[in-house]
């Protein structure tokens, strides 16, 4: 089955054509960072005019590297959720125009289950396991169940894992998105030489926030109290700062997801999202022995159509479909079980 992806719900315009959910024949990316750089963040209005200006060139160049006519495809799938609305509409629009014209089945995927579907690109996972999504927008621990299942068991409270990476680079002047530039620079930097604080947001069970994490601690003393957390001798250099700031944002989640991994027993653990291509991450996470660890390779990290088809062919091959009502929504509800719909 050939399916083509579209992903347009931030500031990547991006399709691929997939076969059987597993095979990528083509993954074309064109990222609008140059035109949010200067703004250090994404703005929704010109996210959304670069898609419409780019999803027709983005969609044919996957179709032409494919070696496909549109009459090819057996399905279409793009992401309709979670994400910026407007953006999301313009995929969102495009599928379904095709769809409708070549009479062909159209899937709506969740961006987050996504993510983690990225790695069974490479080699097929079993379920369960252990997902760790970490993203510009989201940070969730997750038992995944199936591809379309997942049980939520921590979320961030406060700032996303990348939206913390993205605000200290912002601060320091880095570079825009702040993670890359962060990860780069770290590689120079002595990471003990901040010890930033961790925080513990579990209270006792009747507290819950057992697998939740929390960024603005960590934030606020990279930005305002470096001093305070500053190791007699250290220097305060930008790789310093870089080193110690990537190892406490990572630490944070390592934690909690360890914490999972003791609690379910569970031993494979799939990540997914930007920040999953950190280095410190993927050593930390990789060196665990007793673990089974799966990162996508790194272009597979970000956003992409690639994830988009391979999740959509894998859902149109069990015979799910969306209508032509199907909508954009900026979230999912993050507090219980999701599933494709987020609901
Ligand atoms: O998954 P993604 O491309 O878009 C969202 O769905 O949000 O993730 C983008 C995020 C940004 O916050 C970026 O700073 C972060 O991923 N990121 C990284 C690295 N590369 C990208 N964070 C830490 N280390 C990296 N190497
Ligand atoms: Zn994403």
């Amino acid at each position: 089955m050939l399916v083509l992806g579209i992903e347009s719900s931030c500031d990547e315009t991006a399709a691929a054509v997939v076969e059987d959910g597993r095979r990528i024949l083509s993954d074309v990316v064109a990222t609008q960072i140059p035109f949010h750089a200067a703004y250090q963040g994404v703005v929704p209005e010109i996210a959304s005019r670069k898609h419409s200006e780019w999803i027709h060139g983005v969609v044919s160049r996957a179709l032409s590297e494919a070696g496909l006519g549109p009459a090819g495809l057996d399905g279409i799938a793009v992401t309709a959720r979670p994400g910026l609305v407007g953006s999301l509409l313009v995929g969102l629009s495009f599928a379904k125009g095709m769809a409708y014209a070549l009479d062909k089945p159209l899937i709506g995927v969740n961006h987050i289950l996504a993510h983690l579907y990225a790695p069974q690109l490479v080699s097929p996972i079993p379920y369960p396991f252990l997902g760790l999504l970490v993203s510009g927008g989201h940070s969730i621990i997750c038992k995944a169940l199936d591809v379309a299942e997942i049980e939520i068991l921590g979320t961030t409270i406060d700032d996303a894992a990348g939206e913390a990476f993205d605000k200290v680079s912002k601060y320091y002047g880095f570079g825009y998105p702040g993670g890359a530039y962060i990860d780069r620079l770290a590689q120079e930097g002595d990471e003990t030489a901040f010890r930033f604080p961790k925080p513990n947001l579990y209270k006792g069970e009747k507290g819950g926030h057992r697998y939740d994490v929390s960024y603005s601690g960590l934030k606020t003393a990279a930005i305002h109290q470096l001093e305070q957390y500053r190791r007699p001798g250290a220097e305060a250099s930008p790789a310093n700062i870089a080193a110690s700031f990537q190892k406490a944002a990572c630490d944070i989640l390592l934690d909690r997801l360890f914490k999972a991994v003791e609690d379910t027993g569970l031993k494979t653990i799939v990540a997914g999202g930007g920040v999953a291509a950190n280095s410190y991450l993927r050593r930390v996470l990789g060196g665990r022995q007793d673990l089974t660890v799966h990162f996508p390779p790194l272009k597979l990290c970000g956003d992409n159509g690639a994830m988009i088809a391979g999740l959509g062919g894998r859902l149109l091959e069990r015979g799910e479909r969306s209508g032509f009502d199907l909508n954009a929504s900026a979230r999912v509800p993050l507090y219980r079980k999701l599933g494709q719909q987020g609901s």
